[in-house]
């Protein structure tokens, strides 16, 4: 049970590199079918491709399901091929983006330096951050989970300023994502709960005790609600299990059921 101050809970469906334009369209049909185009209790955030952005955000105008973008670059416009701005994010109808993915930081050269200057891009933009952090199997093992988190959020925040709770902070234990092994609901509670005593240190209590803090790793229909119960966890970003509508619309209900008992 929990006693908390009320804050809408989030399941953001991360797809990663999956579906084309045609299928996220597919999925969208069959996702506002199962769970109905008006107000929800809880906040359901798609990030597709950004080749499927534009088209997904005209079909969810006037719905209550947003859109949000995987990843984005620090600049407003300029010579670099291949990256996408804040203002042409902005364009497609996107609200929220995902940074810092521990994907992107291991594979693509992603820093906690260039985590902080997509933050700041982000929110001077209107865009919510969903902030990414996590250890690595080897950090937990070595006793370094909660100080690999508080270098990630204390790096990847400096210099924000952050009067309203516009951003969202994601825990991914590194070894929970796309494993079928997730953490234990409790520990990540307790990393979650430190977590939002650093921004209380940053920003303040009262913005800190807006900030969304989500769950990431192997979440299902089934363990999602562990995971919800806990005061400190405002929802969930999804990968493998948000592929499926039904399996999406499933821990969106799931959600919802532990806002309505708490
Ligand atoms: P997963 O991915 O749910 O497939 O573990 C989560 C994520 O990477 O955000």
């Amino acid at each position: 049970m929990k006693s908390r101050v009320k804050r809408t809970p989030i399941i953001a469906a991360n797809w990663k590199m999956h579906k084309t334009v045609g299928d996220g369209l597919e999925f969208i049909e069959e996702l506002l079918t199962l769970l109905g185009s008006g107000p929800q209790a809880v906040e359901v955030v798609i990030c597709p491709p950004f080749t499927a952005l534009y088209p997904l955000g005209q079909r969810l105008q006037g719905t209550a399901i947003k859109l949000g973008a995987q990843n984005m670059f620090w600049e407003d416009w300029g010579a670099y091929t291949g990256e996408v701005s804040p203002g042409m994010l902005r364009e497609t109808g996107a609200e929220y983006v995902i940074i810092g993915h521990s994907e992107r930081r291991r594979l693509l050269g992603e820093t906690d330096r260039t985590v902080n200057l997509k933050i700041k891009r982000a929110l001077a933009w209107g865009l919510r951050p969903i902030m990414c952090v996590g250890e690595t199997l080897a950090e937990r093992e070595a006793g370094k989970a909660v100080a690999t988190v508080r270098r990630q959020l204390v790096e990847g925040l400096e210099g924000v300023e952050l009067t309203q709770p516009g951003l969202v902070v994601a825990y991914e234990p590194v070894w929970a994502i796309g494993t079928g092994v997730n953490a234990l609901p409790q520990d990540a509670q307790e990393i979650s709960r430190l977590i939002r005593e650093d921004l209380a240190g940053m920003f303040g209590s009262s913005v800190a005790e807006g900030v969304r803090i989500l769950y990431g790793g192997s979440v299902n229909p089934s363990n999602i609600g562990g995971f919800t119960c806990q005061p400190d966890i405002d929802g969930a970003l999804v990968g493998g299990a948000s592929l499926e509508a039904r399996s999406l619309a499933q821990i969106v209900k799931e959600t919802e059921a532990t806002v309505h008992g708490s």
